[in-house]
């Protein structure tokens, strides 16, 4: 065994030969597997049994469930460092119990050739913390126009296609778009946003943008991007997932293109299953994103999407910025908040704590649904298999500190808040990633 701390001590790494997880709630939404059972590890396996000498953890309590997934995530790397890097970005998904994150290619220069997307992955390899996917962009600089060499791109490793940041506007562009995707079995994650419609909007628009005198941003920009979109999916075919889905209206366009067979899927960011427009009445820069946050019927019909399966996934949009950015006031600072390390506990918030849902669907949420989306290989826990796990303690209240992120990013409208159910610890294959303090002296 080899424990060594980074990242500011607050992650501590363990390289295990043998270790068994004792006692803990084994939650496996891809076998549908429920039961309290030791969990055992063995050269980054799962075994059916260790050795005498393996290092025994008690994790009763806790749930061990498959790696968590979170597949719409910024890390800034290649050009805006200042704000996040692969190191800081994974070392906040780690923390958060990620053992997997998407990334988004408005990067600087965009994620459009080959080459970045290999220094992402490499990059990520390196540091070791949490596995990358990055996400391709679907148009040449992210400009709208002229569509990416997608299969040069998913040869470099590409795991799925967006212009995330902006969606692409042009029919004719995003035709081709499907085409391509169709031809190559690739994804297309869509941010769903016409600036035509949405452009000089800071928040949504309705009777808060009113009061405070802000210029609204339509839900219409993103439903009728959404609309068109699922009429060339069906016309066309393909795998369709729409980003951060955050309008009644989108989420019933999704319900009834699934419902007809069209190939669509759709993510839910916490923060929309948490927080209204009403958040934005303070003029908190913190309460900036785009999507905006919407009205209480939009959050409690996206809670509802998830319930009823219309929408798959829980992610973050993680869209770290520095302090100064987002203190030019709300008109000002640029949109996005960071979301890695209070994903678990604010899910907890909105779909547990709520009475809506209980772990498993929520596990099943950060897990098997995001693996569908972008048609990755389901990670069970079952003998033979890769350790890729993530230990929750569903019982620990803690308050968020942005100050205690690994993250550069602090911004986040949920500081001071109190959530209940925190990730302890990812094991991926034979490194145990602990927030120090936690399991690093367990055993
Ligand atoms: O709030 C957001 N921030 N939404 C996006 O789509 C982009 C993101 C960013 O990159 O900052």
């Amino acid at each position: 065994m080899k424990t060594t701390h980074s990242v500011s001590d607050r992650l501590s790494i363990t390289e295990y030969d043998a270790i068994v997880l004792c006692g803990g709630r084994v939650l496996d939404p891809y076998t549908n597997r429920d039961e309290r059972a030791d969990v055992a590890v063995v050269d980054g396996k799962i075994v059916n049994s260790a050795p005498s000498s393996a290092r025994r953890i008690d994790v009763s309590g806790c749930i061990v469930c498959p790696g968590l997934m979170d597949i719409h995530v910024h890390l800034r790397e290649p050009g805006q460092t200042h704000k996040e890097t692969i190191e800081t970005g994974t070392a906040a998904a780690a923390a958060g119990g990620f053992t997997f994150v998407a990334c988004m290619p408005n990067t600087k220069p965009p994620l459009d050739q080959p080459e970045p997307i290999r220094s992402v992955l490499n990059r990520a390899k390196e540091i070791n913390l949490c596995e990358v996917g990055p996400v391709a962009a679907i148009t040449r600089d992210r400009g709208g126009e002229t569509t990416t060499n997608f299969a040069a791109l998913l040869e470099a490793g590409a795991v799925a296609f967006s212009d995330d940041g902006t969606g692409v506007e042009s029919d004719p562009t995003m035709r081709a778009a499907f085409e391509q995707a169709l031809e190559h079995h690739a994804v297309l994650i869509q941010h769903c946003e016409y600036t035509k419609i949405s452009a000089g909007g800071v928040m949504h628009a309705g009777e808060v943008s009113t009061a405070l005198g802000l210029p609204g941003l339509d839900p219409d920009s993103e439903e009728a991007m959404i609309a068109r979109d699922i009429a060339l999916c069906r016309e066309i075919g393909g795998r369709y997932h729409v980003a951060h889905i955050s309008t009644a209206k989108a989420v019933e366009l999704v319900r009834r293109a699934k419902a007809e067979g069209v190939g669509v899927t759709a993510e839910v960011c916490t923060h929309h299953l948490v927080l209204d427009h009403h958040a934005c009445r303070t003029r908190n820069p913190n309460t900036k994103m785009h999507p905006p946050l919407r009205t209480e019927a939009d959050v409690a019909a996206c809670r509802q999407g998830l319930l009823d399966g219309t929408i798959d996934c829980i992610v973050t949009d993680h869209a770290p910025h520095t302090h100064d950015e987002k203190e030019k006031g709300f008109l000002q600072a640029p949109p996005g908040i960071v979301g890695l390390e209070t994903a678990v506990g604010l899910a907890s918030h909105a779909m547990i704590e709520t009475g809506l849902a209980d772990w498993p669907a929520l596990v099943a949420w950060m897990t098997r649904g995001s693996a569908n989306v972008l048609g990755r290989r389901p990670s069970p826990i079952t003998t033979g298999e890769q350790a890729n796990l993530t230990l929750i303690d569903p019982h620990e209240r803690w308050r968020v500190d942005p100050d205690q992120f690994l993250s550069k990013g602090r911004s986040t409208p949920f500081a001071g808040w109190e959530l209940l159910g925190r990730s302890i610890a990812t094991i991926r294959g034979r490194r145990l990633i602990g927030r120090s303090g936690e399991l690093a002296s367990a055993g």
